[in-house]
Protein backbone atom coordinates (compact mmCIF):
# COMPACT_ATOMS: atom_id res chain seq x y z
CA UNK A 1 0.00 0.00 0.00
CA UNK A 2 1.19 3.50 -0.76
CA UNK A 3 1.64 5.51 2.39
CA UNK A 4 2.25 9.16 0.62
CA UNK A 5 -0.91 11.07 -0.47
CA UNK A 6 -0.37 12.57 -4.43
CA UNK A 7 -1.80 15.69 -5.08
CA UNK A 8 -1.46 17.27 -8.34
CA UNK A 9 -1.69 20.91 -10.01
CA UNK A 10 -3.18 21.88 -12.79
CA UNK A 11 -4.54 24.81 -15.20
CA UNK A 12 -3.66 26.46 -17.56
CA UNK A 13 -0.15 28.57 -18.19
CA UNK A 14 0.54 31.17 -15.61
CA UNK A 15 -1.74 30.46 -13.09
CA UNK A 16 0.67 29.72 -10.49
CA UNK A 17 1.36 26.32 -10.51
CA UNK A 18 5.13 26.35 -10.10
CA UNK A 19 5.70 28.96 -7.97
CA UNK A 20 3.01 27.30 -5.56
CA UNK A 21 3.95 24.01 -5.54
CA UNK A 22 7.38 24.94 -4.54
CA UNK A 23 5.76 27.21 -1.93
CA UNK A 24 3.19 23.98 -0.25
CA UNK A 25 6.50 21.79 -0.27
CA UNK A 26 8.47 24.07 1.81
CA UNK A 27 5.50 24.84 4.01
CA UNK A 28 5.26 20.75 3.95
CA UNK A 29 8.79 20.47 4.86
CA UNK A 30 8.60 23.13 7.62
CA UNK A 31 6.27 20.90 9.39
CA UNK A 32 8.35 17.83 9.16
CA UNK A 33 6.85 16.20 6.20
CA UNK A 34 8.76 14.36 3.81
CA UNK A 35 7.44 15.63 0.14
CA UNK A 36 8.69 15.40 -3.74
CA UNK A 37 8.03 16.97 -6.76
CA UNK A 38 7.37 15.81 -10.24
CA UNK A 39 6.64 18.14 -13.04
CA UNK A 40 4.74 16.24 -16.27
CA UNK A 41 5.87 15.77 -18.88
CA UNK A 42 9.26 14.56 -17.04
CA UNK A 43 10.41 13.74 -14.25
CA UNK A 44 12.55 10.63 -14.94
CA UNK A 45 15.59 10.47 -17.91
CA UNK A 46 12.75 9.02 -20.42
CA UNK A 47 10.58 11.15 -19.64
CA UNK A 48 12.66 14.41 -19.71
CA UNK A 49 13.56 13.59 -22.93
CA UNK A 50 10.16 12.78 -24.39
CA UNK A 51 9.69 16.42 -22.91
CA UNK A 52 12.02 17.71 -25.12
CA UNK A 53 10.76 15.99 -28.40
CA UNK A 54 7.65 17.94 -27.14
CA UNK A 55 8.85 21.09 -28.09
CA UNK A 56 8.90 20.29 -31.94
CA UNK A 57 7.19 21.70 -33.79
CA UNK A 58 4.41 20.20 -36.52
CA UNK A 59 3.23 17.65 -34.40
CA UNK A 60 0.45 15.89 -34.81
CA UNK A 61 -2.22 16.07 -31.92
CA UNK A 62 -2.53 12.54 -31.26
CA UNK A 63 1.76 11.88 -31.55
CA UNK A 64 1.63 14.87 -28.81
CA UNK A 65 -1.46 13.20 -26.49
CA UNK A 66 0.62 9.50 -27.08
CA UNK A 67 4.25 11.20 -25.96
CA UNK A 68 2.61 12.95 -22.94
CA UNK A 69 1.00 9.33 -22.13
CA UNK A 70 4.52 7.48 -22.72
CA UNK A 71 5.81 10.22 -20.40
CA UNK A 72 3.50 9.18 -18.05
CA UNK A 73 3.87 5.12 -18.19
CA UNK A 74 7.49 5.30 -17.64
CA UNK A 75 7.14 8.41 -14.71
CA UNK A 76 4.33 6.18 -12.75
CA UNK A 77 6.27 3.23 -12.24
CA UNK A 78 10.17 3.87 -11.84
CA UNK A 79 9.32 7.22 -9.72
CA UNK A 80 6.00 8.13 -8.64
CA UNK A 81 5.09 4.79 -6.98
CA UNK A 82 8.21 4.35 -5.02
CA UNK A 83 7.92 8.26 -4.00
CA UNK A 84 4.89 7.28 -2.56
CA UNK A 85 5.98 4.75 -1.09
CA UNK A 86 8.68 6.86 0.59
CA UNK A 87 7.03 10.06 1.24
CA UNK A 88 4.07 11.64 3.19
CA UNK A 89 3.09 13.84 0.27
CA UNK A 90 3.96 13.70 -3.39
CA UNK A 91 3.10 17.03 -5.63
CA UNK A 92 2.88 16.75 -9.27
CA UNK A 93 3.04 19.97 -11.13
CA UNK A 94 0.54 18.93 -13.44
CA UNK A 95 -1.08 15.14 -14.19
CA UNK A 96 -3.66 13.12 -16.23
CA UNK A 97 -5.98 15.99 -16.33
CA UNK A 98 -3.63 18.12 -18.80
CA UNK A 99 -4.25 15.49 -21.47
CA UNK A 100 -7.68 16.05 -21.15
CA UNK A 101 -8.02 19.85 -21.33
CA UNK A 102 -4.88 20.53 -23.85
CA UNK A 103 -5.38 17.53 -26.11
CA UNK A 104 -8.92 17.01 -25.91
CA UNK A 105 -10.74 20.47 -25.25
CA UNK A 106 -7.92 22.09 -26.71
CA UNK A 107 -6.84 20.00 -29.82
CA UNK A 108 -10.28 18.59 -30.37
CA UNK A 109 -9.19 15.03 -30.13
CA UNK A 110 -12.21 12.49 -28.86
CA UNK A 111 -12.61 13.03 -25.47
CA UNK A 112 -13.45 9.22 -25.17
CA UNK A 113 -10.16 8.31 -26.71
CA UNK A 114 -7.95 10.97 -24.72
CA UNK A 115 -9.51 9.25 -21.53
CA UNK A 116 -8.52 5.12 -22.96
CA UNK A 117 -5.27 6.74 -23.28
CA UNK A 118 -4.82 8.55 -19.96
CA UNK A 119 -6.23 5.69 -18.23
CA UNK A 120 -3.66 3.55 -19.90
CA UNK A 121 -0.80 5.62 -18.95
CA UNK A 122 -1.87 6.08 -14.75
CA UNK A 123 -1.04 2.56 -13.55
CA UNK A 124 -4.77 2.88 -11.94
CA UNK A 125 -2.53 6.31 -9.69
CA UNK A 126 -4.96 8.84 -9.12
CA UNK A 127 -4.18 12.34 -7.36
CA UNK A 128 -6.12 12.21 -3.89
CA UNK A 129 -6.91 16.31 -4.28
CA UNK A 130 -6.10 18.29 -7.47
CA UNK A 131 -5.83 21.93 -7.34
CA UNK A 132 -6.91 23.87 -10.35
CA UNK A 133 -5.71 27.09 -10.72
CA UNK A 134 -8.14 28.46 -12.69
CA UNK A 135 -7.73 32.08 -14.47
CA UNK A 136 -8.16 34.03 -17.57
CA UNK A 137 -5.82 32.65 -20.41
CA UNK A 138 -5.73 36.79 -21.00
CA UNK A 139 -4.03 36.94 -17.71
CA UNK A 140 -2.03 33.39 -17.83
CA UNK A 141 -0.40 34.01 -21.02
CA UNK A 142 1.07 37.13 -20.06
CA UNK A 143 2.01 35.82 -16.71
CA UNK A 144 4.07 32.63 -18.01
CA UNK A 145 5.73 34.45 -21.05
CA UNK A 146 7.72 36.33 -18.47
CA UNK A 147 8.67 33.09 -17.30
CA UNK A 148 9.02 30.13 -19.16
CA UNK A 149 8.59 28.99 -23.17
CA UNK A 150 6.17 26.40 -23.53
CA UNK A 151 5.25 24.71 -26.67
CA UNK A 152 1.13 26.24 -25.84
CA UNK A 153 1.94 29.89 -25.54
CA UNK A 154 1.68 30.47 -29.28
CA UNK A 155 -1.56 29.15 -29.57
CA UNK A 156 -4.15 31.77 -30.14
CA UNK A 157 -6.71 32.71 -26.91
CA UNK A 158 -9.24 30.76 -28.20
CA UNK A 159 -7.12 27.19 -28.28
CA UNK A 160 -6.50 28.69 -23.84
CA UNK A 161 -10.33 28.91 -23.42
CA UNK A 162 -10.63 25.86 -24.95
CA UNK A 163 -8.45 24.65 -22.20
CA UNK A 164 -9.72 26.89 -19.57
CA UNK A 165 -13.44 25.14 -20.29
CA UNK A 166 -11.51 21.41 -20.50
CA UNK A 167 -10.13 22.00 -17.05
CA UNK A 168 -13.85 23.21 -15.73
CA UNK A 169 -15.46 20.63 -17.07
CA UNK A 170 -13.31 18.41 -15.14
CA UNK A 171 -13.85 19.98 -12.02
CA UNK A 172 -17.60 19.71 -12.48
CA UNK A 173 -17.39 16.20 -13.00
CA UNK A 174 -15.63 15.40 -9.88
CA UNK A 175 -16.15 17.95 -7.78
CA UNK A 176 -14.95 15.98 -4.29
CA UNK A 177 -11.49 15.90 -6.13
CA UNK A 178 -10.83 19.08 -8.02
CA UNK A 179 -10.65 22.11 -5.91
CA UNK A 180 -11.01 25.08 -7.99
CA UNK A 181 -9.17 28.42 -7.07
CA UNK A 182 -9.38 31.61 -8.47
CA UNK A 183 -5.74 31.89 -9.31
CA UNK A 184 -6.43 35.73 -10.59
CA UNK A 185 -6.28 36.67 -6.41
CA UNK A 186 -2.53 37.60 -5.34
CA UNK A 187 0.09 34.82 -4.44
CA UNK A 188 -0.65 35.17 -0.71
CA UNK A 189 -4.45 34.95 -0.64
CA UNK A 190 -4.11 31.69 -3.48
CA UNK A 191 -1.51 30.26 -1.37
CA UNK A 192 -3.79 30.70 1.77
CA UNK A 193 -6.50 29.14 0.04
CA UNK A 194 -4.67 25.70 -0.88
CA UNK A 195 -3.41 25.81 3.00
CA UNK A 196 -6.96 26.04 4.06
CA UNK A 197 -8.21 23.18 1.71
CA UNK A 198 -4.74 20.96 2.05
CA UNK A 199 -4.86 21.41 5.96
CA UNK A 200 -8.52 20.18 6.61
CA UNK A 201 -8.26 17.75 4.23
CA UNK A 202 -4.97 16.06 5.28
CA UNK A 203 -3.08 17.51 8.29
CA UNK A 204 -5.84 17.58 11.15
CA UNK A 205 -6.12 13.89 10.26
CA UNK A 206 -2.57 13.18 10.82
CA UNK A 207 -1.86 15.38 13.63
N1 LIG B 1 -1.55 34.85 -7.97
C1 LIG B 1 -0.56 35.45 -8.64
N2 LIG B 1 -0.53 36.78 -8.79
C2 LIG B 1 0.46 37.38 -9.50
N3 LIG B 1 1.47 36.74 -10.08
C3 LIG B 1 1.49 35.39 -9.98
C4 LIG B 1 0.49 34.68 -9.26
N4 LIG B 1 0.77 33.36 -9.33
C5 LIG B 1 1.90 33.26 -10.05
N5 LIG B 1 2.34 34.47 -10.43
C6 LIG B 1 3.51 34.75 -11.26
O1 LIG B 1 3.21 34.36 -12.58
C7 LIG B 1 4.34 33.77 -13.19
C8 LIG B 1 4.01 32.36 -13.66
O2 LIG B 1 3.80 31.52 -12.53
P1 LIG B 1 4.12 29.96 -12.60
O3 LIG B 1 4.12 29.46 -11.20
O4 LIG B 1 5.32 29.72 -13.43
O5 LIG B 1 2.81 29.46 -13.37
P2 LIG B 1 2.54 28.05 -14.08
O6 LIG B 1 3.56 27.09 -13.54
O7 LIG B 1 1.14 27.71 -13.70
O8 LIG B 1 2.66 28.31 -15.55
C9 LIG B 1 5.47 33.82 -12.15
O9 LIG B 1 6.25 34.96 -12.40
C10 LIG B 1 4.73 33.94 -10.84
O10 LIG B 1 5.48 34.60 -9.87
MG1 LIG C 1 4.99 25.93 -14.54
Amino acid sequence: MNKGIFVSFEGGEGGGKSTLIKMLEQYLCSLGFRVTIFREPGGVCISEEIRSILLYKGMEPLTELLLYAASRAQLVPQALQPALKENDFVLSDRFMDSNEAYQGYGRNLDLKMVKEVVALSTNGIRPQVTYLLDLDPKIGVMRASAVTITRFEEESLNFHNRVRKGFLAIAEREPGRIVKIDASKDLKTVFGLIITDFTHRFLEKTR
